[in-house]
C-alpha cells in the first residue's frame, strides 16, 4: 500500500508530536528534520534527518517522496526578550524556512501538494474590541508583531513552488505537557494563581488535539491561504484563569496583578501576558472542521480530567488531609 508521507520540521516539540500522533493514527508516515542528532529516530513510520537552519545545512533525503511539508521550527518566544534572544527567535524562524526553500530547489518536488507553515495569532493588533478572522492586514506594534510578520513573509516565497501554501495562526495551545498552561496552573496550584491587570485582554486558546487534527484536516483536504488555529469561543484572561482555578479545584485569593510588577519581572517579555486577541475559527469551521474542544470549561476538564479523578491536586483532597 502506497501511504502519504509528510515532512516536518519542529516535530520534536510541543505541537510537533502531537501532529506526529495526528498523522500516524491516518496511517501516514512523517520524516522530520532536527537540530539535535540525539533526537533521530528511525522507525518504519518516523525518521529522522539532521539539519542546521543557522548555517544552511539539509539533509536532501529527508525530501524523499514526501507529500506534503509542515513548517513549525523555531526558537521559543517564551524567554526573556534580550537582544540576544530576540535575534534567536527571528533568525531560527526565518533561516528554517530559507533552508527548507533552498533545499527543495535542489530536488523535485513536483510530488508534493502542500506546505503548512505554523504562524501566531501576534500578528494582530493588540485589542479589546476588534474579532480577526485571518483577513487582516494590519500588523500588532511589537516585537511579536515584527518576528510573525516577518516569519510569514518568508512562508510566502513558498510560493513559487507549485503547491498550495497556508498559514496557520496559531493561538494559545492548551495541553499539559508543554506551552503556557502548566506555567499558568503551576501558582494556582501554590495558592498563589492571579489575575494580570483588569483581566480583560482575549486569549484565543486551543486545544492540543484540535489544533493538531487542523493541521492533518488542512494537508488532507488540500487546503491554501490563511487559517486561524485557534478554538471557536476565545475568552478574557480572567476566565481563563478563573476556569482553571475551577477545573483544577483551588481558590484564587490573590488580588489582580498590575502590569508594571510582572514587567519588573520578565521584561519586555511580559508584553505576553497582556496583549488582547480575540481571534476567530469561523474561516476553517466553514471548510469544515469540526472542534473537539469548543469551550473553555470541557477543554480544561478533558486535559486535567485524570488528575483531578486521582485527587492529586484537588482543593477537595487537600482539606480532607488536613482535617
Ligand atoms: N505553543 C503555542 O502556544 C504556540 C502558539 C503560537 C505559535 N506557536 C508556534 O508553533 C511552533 C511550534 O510550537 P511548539 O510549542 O511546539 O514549540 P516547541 O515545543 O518549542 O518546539 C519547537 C521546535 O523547534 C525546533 N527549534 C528550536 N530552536 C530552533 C532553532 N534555533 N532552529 C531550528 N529549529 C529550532 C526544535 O526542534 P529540534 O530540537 O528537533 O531541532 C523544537 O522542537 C513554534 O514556532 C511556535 O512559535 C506555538
Amino acid at each position: 500500500m502506497v501511504t502519504m508521507k509528510v515532512l516536518m520540521t519542529g516535530a520534536t516539540g510541543l505541537i510537533g508530536r502531537a501532529i506526529t500522533k495526528a498523522l500516524h493514527k491516518r496511517e501516514i508516515t512523517v520524516h522530520y528534520l532536527t537540530t539535535n542528532s540525539k533526537k533521530i529516530v528511525c522507525e518504519e513510520n518516523l525518521k529522522g534527518f539532521l539539519w542546521n537552519p543557522s548555517n544552511g545545512t539539509i539533509d536532501l533525503e529527508s525530501f524523499n517522496g514526501v507529500d506534503a511539508i509542515i513548517n513549525l521550527a523555531g526558537s521559543s518566544i517564551a524567554q526573556r526578550w534580550s537582544k540576544g534572544n530576540k535575534a534567536k527567535i527571528l533568525s531560527s524562524r526565518v533561516d528554517s524556512l530559507k533552508t527548507l526553500h533552498a533545499g527543495l530547489k535542489k530536488v523535485d518536488s513536483s510530488q508534493i501538494q502542500s506546505m503548512v507553515s505554523a504562524s501566531a495569532i501576534g500578528i494582530y493588533p493588540n485589542s479589546l474590541s476588534n474579532f480577526y478572522d485571518g483577513g487582516n492586514t494590519e500588523v500588532d506594534n511589537s516585537f511579536l508583531g515584527e518576528v510573525v510578520e516577518k516569519w510569514e513573509q518568508e512562508a510566502d516565497t513558498f510560493r513559487d513552488f507549485d503547491f498550495n501554501v497556508t498559514k496557520v495562526r496559531i493561538g494559545v495551545v492548551l495541553s499539559i505537557s508543554g506551552g503556557a498552561l502548566p506555567q499558568m496552573a503551576r501558582p494556582i496550584k501554590s495558592f498563589m494563581g492571579a489575575v494580570f491587570g483588569k483581566g480583560d485582554q482575549w486569549q484565543s486558546w486551543i486545544h492540543i488535539d484540535d489544533l493538531a487534527e487542523m493541521f492533518a484536516f488542512i494537508i488532507e483536504s488540500k487546503l491554501k491561504g490563511v487559517f486561524n488555529g485557534v478554538a471557536p469561543n476565545p475568552v478574557t484572561h480572567e476566565k481563563m484563569t478563573k476556569e482553571l482555578a475551577r477545573v483544577l479545584g483551588y481558590p484564587l485569593i490573590l488580588p489582580n496583578i498590575p502590569n508594571w510588577f510582572m514587567k519588573l519581572i520578565l521584561g519586555e517579555m511580559s508584553y505576553l501576558l497582556f496583549a488582547s486577541q480575540r481571534v476567530s475559527s469561523k474561516r476553517i469551521e466553514k471548510k469544515g472542521f469540526q472542534f473537539q474542544y469548543p469551550n473553555i470549561g470541557g477543554a480544561l476538564e478533558q486535559l486535567y480530567g485524570s488528575e483531578i479523578k486521582n485527587g492529586e491536586s484537588s482543593l477537595g483532597s487537600l482539606e480532607d488531609e488536613l482535617a
